[in-house]
Parts: structure tokens; C-alpha cells; sequence
């Protein structure tokens, strides 16, 4: 049995703002709340600042939230447009430069997660990493309609031209969208055998009230929380009084979802048809 007093829920606009040289660094998640492979940060690069990353030994996923002016990402020698929903993944060794406009701040979601070993992997290359943005990046839908997502980081999502998304499975993680009363069903997510322990998992919400609810327990979020889930923690999220937008981190991407409540619709998710007359292709979520 896990309690929700295990899940720890950090609101992004309490927590400690620590002043770096190009802005500030809010620390959300991360071994002090238990979470052993997944440390998560909200960066903001002020005005005319430039943050620079060095991945090292560690994967990153750094996502623009907001960047009202559109400053620049700077990756493998291309200058990107650092709009909301664009990023990057870095394999370990690689780089990437967020350059702000003089008009505005750029808030950044700056996941980092640790090289997963071998059986983890299973036979994937590791890298390399890759610029995305909202264009590139496929919807899938839920076949209830009530939920859309947006994967960053997914091994076995594969884009238009039938290339895979991501070549690790150090992170899944992307964007979530729940209509008026969209609700995941209440789910657990299991170790393997190349992952026993099972995945960190967190949500963060960007817009819109959330309800939490873990073993028979509640709790009401804000906008702008980060909820962290133990390994094999059953839960829900459901949006309350209106739509939600967030964001969604499971490393590493090896273990098995248990659904444990009885919404058919809500288990199957299609790719967004090409054309309204396409058939539908289905997603097969681990
Ligand atoms: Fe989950």
C-alpha cells in the first residue's frame, strides 16, 4: 500500500528560487523526495541571459514552457526558435545553448535522468539526441476523445516518415492535454526484469486545476505543481472544473502499466489521421 503522504507535491510557486548567473533554478524533483534516476528543474533565463548545458554522463530533456518573444536554441550548430513546446534531448556528451530575447524571460521544464545499463535499452543505440518542436511531434489521441498527448521522448512512438522518435529508453516524457472532465484511468505502473524497481514517475501541470487521488486519497492541485509517484504507486489524475495542461516524465522507459479500473475507452490510444478518411493506427502503451 503506498499513501499519498509517500507522493510528494511540490508547488513550483513556493519552492525556493535560487539565483544562478543567468537567472534561476527552481529545484522540483530529485533524491531528497525519493526519486532515484529522474532529478527535475524549472530554469528561468532572464532577458538577454544565455543558459548553456553540458549533458556529461546523463541524458537531458530540457522543454521550453514559455518564451513570449521566441529567444534561440542553439543545437548541433542550428539556431532553433525556442518557442513553448519545442526542446531538446541530449545523449550523454552533447550540448545545447538557450539564448533569451531582451524582451523576455524563457522558462524551461530540465529534466535530467542517468544512463540507463544495457538490459534497460534492449538493443537500442542511446543517442543521438534531437531538436523537436510542436510541429514535428505526432498527437495521439485517446479513443475516448478526452485526452491528447505529445510525446518528446518516446522509444516506440515513430514519426511521419515511420523513423523512430527517440533512440533511448532512458525517459518518456510529453505533453498532456485533458478536455472538461478528462481523467486517466486509476493505473499502477510495474517494474521489469531489466528494471525492477520500476520508473520515477511525475506529472507537472501548466494550466488548469488537477485532482490527485492515490490509494482511496485526494488532493487538489494548482497550476504549476509537480506531483512526484513512488515506483508502483496506484493513481489518477483527473482535471477539475475546466481543461489541463501537463506535462508528463516516466525513467527509465521500462516497466508495465496495470490498469485498475474499468474505462475501455480510456485504455487505447491512435495516432492523429493524416486525413479524415485515413484508418486509424493504434499506439501500444508499455
Ligand atoms: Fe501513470
Amino acid at each position: 500500500m503506498t499513501s499519498i503522504k509517500e507522493v510528494a507535491i511540490i508547488n513550483s510557486n513556493t519552492v525556493e528560487a535560487r539565483a544562478l548567473s543567468y537567472g534561476f533554478e527552481r529545484a522540483l524533483c530529485g533524491p531528497e523526495i525519493g526519486s532515484k534516476t529522474l532529478s527535475v528543474y524549472w530554469r528561468t533565463v532572464l532577458p538577454g541571459q544565455q543558459f548553456q548545458l553540458q549533458a556529461g554522463e546523463n541524458y537531458h530533456l530540457v522543454y521550453v514552457i514559455e518564451d513570449p518573444t521566441n529567444g534561440a536554441l542553439l543545437y548541433r550548430d542550428e539556431a532553433h526558435d525556442a518557442q513553448a513546446g519545442a526542446g531538446v534531448l541530449l545523449a550523454p556528451g552533447e550540448s545545447v545553448e538557450f539564448q533569451a530575447s531582451p524582451q523576455s524571460n524563457i522558462d524551461l521544464l530540465h529534466m535530467i535522468v542517468s544512463k540507463p545499463p544495457a538490459e534497460v535499452e534492449g538493443g537500442l543505440p542511446g543517442g543521438p539526441g534531437y531538436y523537436f518542436d510542436r510541429q514535428a511531434l505526432r498527437v495521439l489521441k485517446d479513443a475516448s476523445g478526452g485526452r491528447l498527448r505529445r510525446f518528446c521522448a518516446e522509444s516506440s512512438v515513430r514519426l511521419m516518415d515511420g523513423t523512430r522518435l527517440t533512440p533511448t529508453n532512458a525517459i518518456q516524457a510529453g505533453e498532456m492535454h485533458y478536455v472538461e472532465g478528462g481523467s486517466s484511468p486509476y493505473h499502477s505502473h510495474a517494474g521489469t526484469s531489466a528494471n525492477p524497481r520500476g520508473a520515477d514517475h511525475c506529472y507537472i501541470t501548466f494550466n488548469g486545476r488537477a485532482l490527485v487521488e492515490v490509494e482511496d486519497s485526494f488532493r487538489e492541485i494548482e497550476v504549476g505543481t509537480l506531483v512526484y509517484l513512488p515506483p508502483g504507486a496506484p493513481h489518477r489524475l483527473s482535471a477539475l472544473d475546466g481543461p489541463l495542461d501537463y506535462f508528463e516524465v516516466q525513467a527509465w522507459r521500462s516497466f508495465k502499466t496495470n490498469i485498475l479500473s474499468e474505462e475501455p475507452l480510456g485504455l487505447r490510444w491512435y495516432y492523429e489521421p493524416e486525413s479524415a478518411d485515413a484508418d486509424p493506427i493504434e499506439w501500444n502503451q508499455s
